[in-house]
């Protein structure tokens, strides 16, 4: 027989801790066997409390029990015929009361066990039957209704002290001997889990006639996986290399124990050249565990945990004799509060990348020029409208939003575009007509004349003739392609209106 049931309480005054709670079941017991029908009973705590050690000892005082698990969908037929047959008894004898106990009620499945919760909510409703029910966690969304129908009794976890009391009661009825502080490891360890307390001592001690510290250490073997938060424990507050070769068999990513090892080194640490060995050791361990993705020869890893962890735990002198609250690393905090940001980072380097035709590693180079660039609102305005950066992207790039003065934008974006448009629509007829080259010539040739003129008036007269003559027969033929181009005027304008 294992040592739980064995040493299980016989009487409710053997139940350790939650006296109140005690008092209540054995209050609601009496009261239904003198004939005063209660709510039902629902207890709720952690696991090796005494549930249904408690459900048991309160079943001894009916005449009958039926346990049921309420995971179990068969037990609510069981609880539906032994509703029709307890109230069938109970008409012809009055006597008989059938207690029910239902353990894991925080285990009903929403839909599926629709005829369970119905099932419960009619003997809850009938109030003839004693009902006592068994749950985990306080905070199951599938207790939210049965707690208002029930008296909801909340157990607490059993104090160490007791916890001692009773291993050490259970070590002298077996004839073990045992030091104090392995008790008392033991009870800590268990965290307010008698179930667990108990079974720990009968691994240990089972067979034996001493328990020693050696046994504890075996114990922690016993374990695989064993708490991160105990490996890096271990490996900050020993210099047994065995004890934290041992500790590292936890399944947990490299990367992740060296972060949690490095964010705790200074909350143990406390000498200057401790903490830089220590980190020197991270180092490496890094170095190493970078080598061994890059490479993808993980072979590389047993240094990586090599030097995380005897590296870091042979850094300190000796050790530190003092309790250090040991946290989870900051860097995944960090890194989740910044994903937002990251992301908009992203998303702006992106478009940025396509119309720059660069990665987005280079673009992000760039992201402090930009916000310099962004101060000036005009300036901010051109780059978001040829980036396509939306307001909330520009948000990168400068607090403000960006101003765009009404007037200005319409001088400068319509009308200038406006006209730049239009000359863009008439295009042929447009610049032909101010940029005709007929126009150019007549221009640049009076004035030419001009000043042959006033410089040279006794010049060939013929010569300047005969060149005013070309230069008319030039301008001549120009009216005739100006004229040829009126019609050509005409259609650019009849294509303007059809643009
Ligand atoms: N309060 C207690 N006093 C003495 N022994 C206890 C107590 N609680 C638990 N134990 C021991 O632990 C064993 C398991 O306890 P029990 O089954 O009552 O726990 P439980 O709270 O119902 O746990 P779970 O929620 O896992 O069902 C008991 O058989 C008994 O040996
Ligand atoms: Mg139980």
């Amino acid at each position: 027989m294992l040592w739980t049931g064995k040493y299980s309480p016989k009487n409710f005054d053997e139940v350790l801790g939650n006296v109140k709670i005690k008092d209540a079941i054995v209050e609601w017991t009496e009261e239904w066997l003198m004939g005063n029908t209660q709510n039902c009973l629902l207890l709720i705590g952690p696991a090796g409390t005494g549930k249904t050690t408690l459900a048991h000892l309160a079943a001894n005082e009916f005449s009958e029990y039926i346990e049921l698990n309420a995971s179990d969908k068969r037990s609510y037929d069981i609880i539906l015929n032994t509703i029709g047959e307890a109230s069938a008894s109970k008409s012809l004898f009055g006597d008989g009361l059938k207690l029910i106990i239902l353990d894991e009620v925080d285990g009903i499945h929403g839909t599926e066990d629709r005829g369970g919760t119905r099932a419960i909510s009619k003997i809850i409703k009938e109030g003839h039957h004693p009902l006592i029910m068994m749950a985990n966690d306080p905070y199951s969304k599938r207790l939210k209704s049965l707690k208002t129908k029930c008296n909801t009794l909340i157990l607490r976890k059993v104090h160490t002290n007791s916890i001692v009391a009773l291993l050490k009661r259970i070590c002298v009825k077996e004839g073990v001997e045992f030091e104090e502080h392995v008790i008392r490891n033991l009870a800590k360890s268990s965290n307010g889990d008698l179930r667990s307390a108990i079974n720990d001592l009968e691994v240990i001690a089972r067979g034996k006639t001493k328990i020693t510290s050696e046994d504890l250490e075996l114990l922690s073997k016993k374990d695989d996986i064993i708490n991160i938060f105990d490996s890096v424990r271990t490996v900050l507050k020993s210099k047994n290399p065995r004890r934290i070769k041992d500790a590292m068999k936890v399944e947990a990513e490299p990367s992740f124990l060296i972060e949690l090892i490095a964010e705790n080194i200074p909350r143990e640490y406390e000498k200057v050249d401790e903490l830089q060995k220590a980190y020197e050791m991270i180092s490496l361990a890094d170095i190493y565990l970078g080598r061994a993705f890059n490479t993808r020869v993980y072979s590389y890893w047993k240094y990586t945990y090599e030097l995380m962890s005897l590296g870091v735990a042979l850094s300190k002198e000796e050790t530190y004799r003092k309790f250090s609250r040991f946290t989870n690393s900051s860097i995944f905090a960090m890194l989740s509060k910044s994903r937002a940001k990251r992301d908009l980072k992203d998303k702006v380097a992106k478009k940025m990348g396509e119309k720059l035709h660069t990665s987005k590693k280079v673009v992000k180079e760039q992201f402090p020029y930009m916000e310099i660039m962004f101060q000036n609102d005009e300036t901010a305005y051109e780059l978001a409208t040829y980036y396509g950066l939306a307001d909330d992207e520009v948000k990168l790039f400068r607090s403000r939003k960006i101003k765009v003065k009404k007037s200005k934008t319409k001088k400068s974006v319509p009308k200038d575009s406006k006209p730049d448009s239009f000359n863009g629509f008439r295009s042929k007829s447009a610049t032909k007509k101010s940029d005709s080259p007929a126009k150019k010539t007549e221009k640049s040739l009076n004035e030419e004349n001009k000043v042959l003129k006033s410089e040279n008036k006794k010049k060939d007269k013929k010569r300047n003739n005969k060149k005013l003559s070309d230069t008319k027969s030039s301008v001549k033929s120009e009216d005739k392609e100006k004229k040829s181009d009126k019609n050509g005027k005409d259609n650019s304008q009849t294509s303007l209106f059809n643009f």
